[in-house]
């Protein structure tokens, strides 16, 4: 078999994003895809778990990636309707292409759905960004890992510790890969392109003089239901980022889900200030820029504990747990939960000490996407060629 040329009897990698964090992890993949010798082919499948224009097209224009290839088109809804929506969608797809394996990233809703469809299909599953662990069985995102690593075939990891994670459920060292993380071959490949904050937030309409009067600011996003569904967490949390605010001034992406909130719980107010800048989503290369010149970031989000770590920025993490322990042991990150005293403590030491100074983790070199082109294509074709015998 000439090494060159992928067998034409070998279906091609069907590749599923969903969500605004699955974007940035696809992206680099599909290059590397694309520029692996033999090339792998690809079908590009969008389950349409986020679709509007600041969640989805945006980032579908930074990072450069293809118009998907298929677009299920699910929408919002209930954790059930979303999944069961994805799946009865999905099924389709394997039926018309199929595929050699399919290829999920992250922990959305959509990961799980399309792991589920395609195992009970016979079809393996490649899962990128395998064996982080909150230990939180209360976040959505812990059941999709869990579940999803359990039924993979493939799990490739960002990160040591996820094969001890993995290993104690039970799953097998054979099927997991350690090859660093995707969503660093996706910042640095882009970090010269990112935006200057100045041309992000004249664009978005903010009064000049905010950057002028404050040389320095604080990033800030908020998402988890945990954070921001109930007015309880959300109201005492809003109140600490206004303490936080009178120490440096905060540009705030608001999600979707936490405008809502702040809206059906009438709390505009904690927010309504000139220390205060609420912007819409974000895309890529704007919040890139945000992040890189920010003093420090609050965040309760996966990804930008581990951009911050790579970045080298202070990040202070809204959160009681990490399934990231590396950001918090080689990198930047703190956890600091919800308690007022120690958020303040936090940006306290970061804005009197400078923070933590951090190392990048090993393999966050941004040649993930390659190792896994490399170890993929092997893999498909030895399973290959081991059916045709
Ligand atoms: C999802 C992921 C989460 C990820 C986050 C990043 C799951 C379980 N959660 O959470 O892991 O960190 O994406 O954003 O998969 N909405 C819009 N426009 C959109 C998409 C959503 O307005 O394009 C609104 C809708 O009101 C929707 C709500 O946001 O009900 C939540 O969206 P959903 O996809 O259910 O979950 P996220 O909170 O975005």
């Amino acid at each position: 078999m000439n090494p060159e040329l992928w067998p034409t009897d070998l279906g091609p990698v069907v590749c599923v994003v969903g969500a605004r964090p699955n974007f940035m992890k696809m992206a680099p993949i599909l290059r590397a895809f694309a520029a692996h010798q033999p090339a792998l082919p690809t079908v590009l499948v969008h389950t349409g778990q986020h679709y509007d224009k600041d969640m989805n097209d945006r980032l579908f224009v930074d990072l450069r990636l293809p118009h998907p290839d298929i677009n299920l088109e699910v929408g919002s809804g209930t954790h059930a309707v979303q999944t069961a929506d994805v799946m009865r969608r999905f099924e389709p797809v394997l039926e018309t292409y199929k595929p050699s394996c399919v290829l999920v990233v992250g922990d959305v809703n959509s990961t799980l759905a399309c792991t589920l469809v395609s195992v009970k299909r016979g079809v393996p599953v490649v899962h990128v960004e395998a064996g982080l662990r909150s230990y939180d069985r209360g976040m959505p995102e812990e059941i999709n890992r869990v579940l999803t690593d359990q039924i993979a075939d493939l799990l490739y990891t960002t990160e040591r510790s996820a094969l001890d994670n993995l290993l104690r459920e039970g799953i097998s060292a054979e099927r997991v890969r350690f090859v660093g993380n995707v969503m660093i071959d996706s910042l640095l490949s882009n970090r010269e392109f990112a935006h200057s904050p100045a041309k992000t937030l004249s664009e978005a309409g903010v009064d000049a003089a905010f950057l002028k009067d404050s040389q320095e600011f604080a990033v800030v996003t908020l998402h988890r239901p945990s954070n921001v569904d109930q007015i309880g967490t959300l109201q005492p949390l809003l109140s600490v980022l206004r303490e936080v605010s009178e120490k440096i001034p905060l540009i705030f992406a608001l999600h979707p889900r936490t405008r809502a909130n702040i809206e059906r719980f009438a709390l505009h107010d904690l927010v309504n200030s000139k220390r205060i800048v609420l912007l819409p989503p974000q895309g890529y290369l704007e919040m890139l820029g945000l992040m890189s010149g920010a003093r420090l970031v609050l965040t309760d989000s996966g990804g930008l504990q581990e951009e911050t770590t790579a970045l080298g920025i202070p990040c202070l993490t809204i959160r009681e747990n990490t399934e990231r322990p590396i950001t918090v042991e080689h990198g930047t990150n703190t956890m600091v939960g919800s308690d007022r005293g120690t958020i303040l403590s936090g940006v306290d030491e970061v804005l009197g000490g400078g923070g933590k100074c951090g190392r990048i983790p090993e393999f966050w070199d941004g040649k993930a996407a390659e190792r896994i082109a490399a170890d993929l294509s092997l893999w498909l074709i030895g399973r290959h060629r081991r059916t045709l015998k």
